[in-house]
C-alpha cells in the first residue's frame, strides 16, 4: 500500500529529527533540530547534554511532523527509530519514544540501524530517477564512520574497507581545531581552504595506492600539527593557515578518490558510486569522487546535503524497506551503541 506512512525518529548523535514518509518514498513532513550550539562550547558532542536535548525536543518534533503530514499517530503503518550505533542515552530516548507510540497506537516497531539508513538513502525514489539500483558502492563519510560498503540489497551489506584510526570527519574536525577553527571544523576548514594554495605544503596521503580500500587519517592530522608547531602558539600566519587547510583537503580528496577506485574494483557489478555522511557536503570531495565515477562510466549519487547528514527521512525510509519485508522488532529490542552493518 503506497499510501501507508511511517514515522522515523533519529537521536543517535547530536541531531534530533523526525519525519513521515509514504511507502512510495514521498516525504510528507520532516524536521531536524541541530544541537550545534549546545555542544560548541565543549568542542564536541557531550553525550549527557545530547540525551537531555533529545528528551526535551523529540516528542514535540514527532507530533509536529505527524500533524504536518495531515495524519494522526493512529493512521501510521509503523514507527521506525534509530536503535544504534550511536550514543546510548540518545538511542534510549528515540527507541523508547518509538516503542511507546507503537504500544499506544498498536503499530509495528522497527529498530533501525543508523548505518543501514545512510546506506539506503540512495534508493529513495525521489533522489535519483527511480532510486539507485543494487548493487552499488557506498562511501560512508561522517564524523563517526568511514567505510566502503557494497550495498547488494536491503539487509545485504559487505564492508569492503574501514578506517584504521580516525574517521574522515574526525580528521577534518581535529585538523580544523589545530588551525584554530571552531567546532565542527569540516565546513569552516572547507571555507578556509578556498583561500589557500594546496600545493604549498607537501602533506602525506596515507594508504594512497595501497591494495584494498581501508583508510587512515591520523598521519595527515599529525603532519598538520607539526606544520602548525613550527610557529609560536597562535602565531600561524593567515596565509599559512589557508594553505594548510587547502593542502589537508586536497590530500583527503586524493585519498578518498584512490580508495574509491580500489573499492569499485572490488565490486565489479556496481551500478553507481554513492556518497553519504556529513563529509559528502564537501564540494572538493564530491568533485574528486565525481571524477572517479565518470572514469568508470557510473553516476555519482550524492544525496542533497540535508539527507547526507543525520536526518529522520533516511530512518523512516529504512523502516519502510524493512516493514515491506515483514522485518519488525520486538518491544524488548535493546538499543545497541555498537552495531555493525
Ligand atoms: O554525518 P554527520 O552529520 O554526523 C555524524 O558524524 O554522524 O557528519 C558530521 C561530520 C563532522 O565531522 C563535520 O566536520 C563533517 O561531517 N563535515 C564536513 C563538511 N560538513 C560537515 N567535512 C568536510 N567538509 C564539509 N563541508
Ligand atoms: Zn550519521
Amino acid at each position: 500500500d503506497v499510501s501507508a506512512a511511517v514515522l522515523g525518529l533519529e537521536s543517535s548523535c547530536d541531531e534530533t529529527a523526525a519525519a513521515v514518509l509514504r511507502a512510495d518514498g514521498t516525504i510528507l513532513a520532516e524536521a531536524v533540530l541541530s544541537q550545534l550550539e549546545e555542544h560548541a562550547a565543549f568542542g564536541g558532542v557531550v553525550p549527557e547534554i545530547a540525551a537531555r536535548a533529545h528528551l526535551e525536543h523529540l516528542p514535540r518534533l514527532a507530533a509536529r511532523v505527524v500533524a504536518e503530514a495531515g495524519l494522526g499517530f493512529g493512521d501510521l503503518a509503523g514507527i521506525a527509530a534509530t536503535s544504534g550505533p550511536g550514543l546510548i542515552g540518545g538511542l534510549i530516548v528515540g527507541a523508547s519514544l518509538g516503542k511507546g507510540l507503537a504500544i499506544a497506537h498498536g503499530l509495528p516497531f522497527v529498530a533501525v540501524n543508523h548505518l543501514e539508513a545512510h546506506a539506503l538513502t540512495a534508493t529513495l525514489p525521489g533522489l535519483v530517477e527511480g532510486g539507485a539500483r543494487f548493487p552499488y558502492l557506498l562511501l560512508l563519510l561522517s564524523g563517526g564512520h568511514c567505510q566502503c560498503v557494497a550495498v547488494e540489497g536491503v539487509g545485504r551489506y559487505r564492508r569492503l574497507g574501514t578506517t584504521l584510526d580516525d574517521a574522515v570527519g574526525e580528521a577534518f574536525d581535529k585538523s580544523a581545531k589545530l588551525l584554530g577553527l571552531p567546532w565542527p571544523g569540516g565546513p569552516a576548514l572547507e571555507r578556509l581552504a578556498a583561500l589557500g594554495d594546496p600545493a604549498r605544503h607537501k602533506l602525506p596521503r596515507p594508504l594512497f595506492g595501497r591494495a584494498g580500500c581501508d583508510f587512515s587519517f591520523s598521519g595527515l592530522k599529525t603532519a598538520v600539527a607539526h606544520a602548525v608547531a613550527k610557529h609560536p602558539p597562535g602565531a600561524l600566519p593567515a596565509q599559512d593557515r589557508a594553505d594548510l587547510a587547502a593542502g589537508f583537503q586536497a590530500s583527503v580528496a586524493a585519498v578518498l578518490a584512490d580508495r574509491g577506485r580500489h573499492a569499485l574494483d572490488m565490486l565489479p557489478g556496481a551500478t553507481a558510486l554513492v556518497v553519504a555522511g556529513g563529509v559528502a557536503a564537501n564540494a572538493a570531495i564530491r568533485a574528486a569522487l565525481g571524477r572517479v565515477a565518470a572514469e568508470r562510466g557510473l553516476p555519482l549519487v550524492a544525496p542533497p546535503i540535508r539527507l547526507c547528514t543525520d536526518n529522520a527521512v533516511m530512518v523512516a525510509w529504512a523502516g519502510i524497506e524493512r516493514l515491506r519485508r515483514g522485518l519488525t522488532d520486538p518491544l524488548g529490542h535493546a538499543p545497541r551503541p555498537r552495531w555493525p552493518l
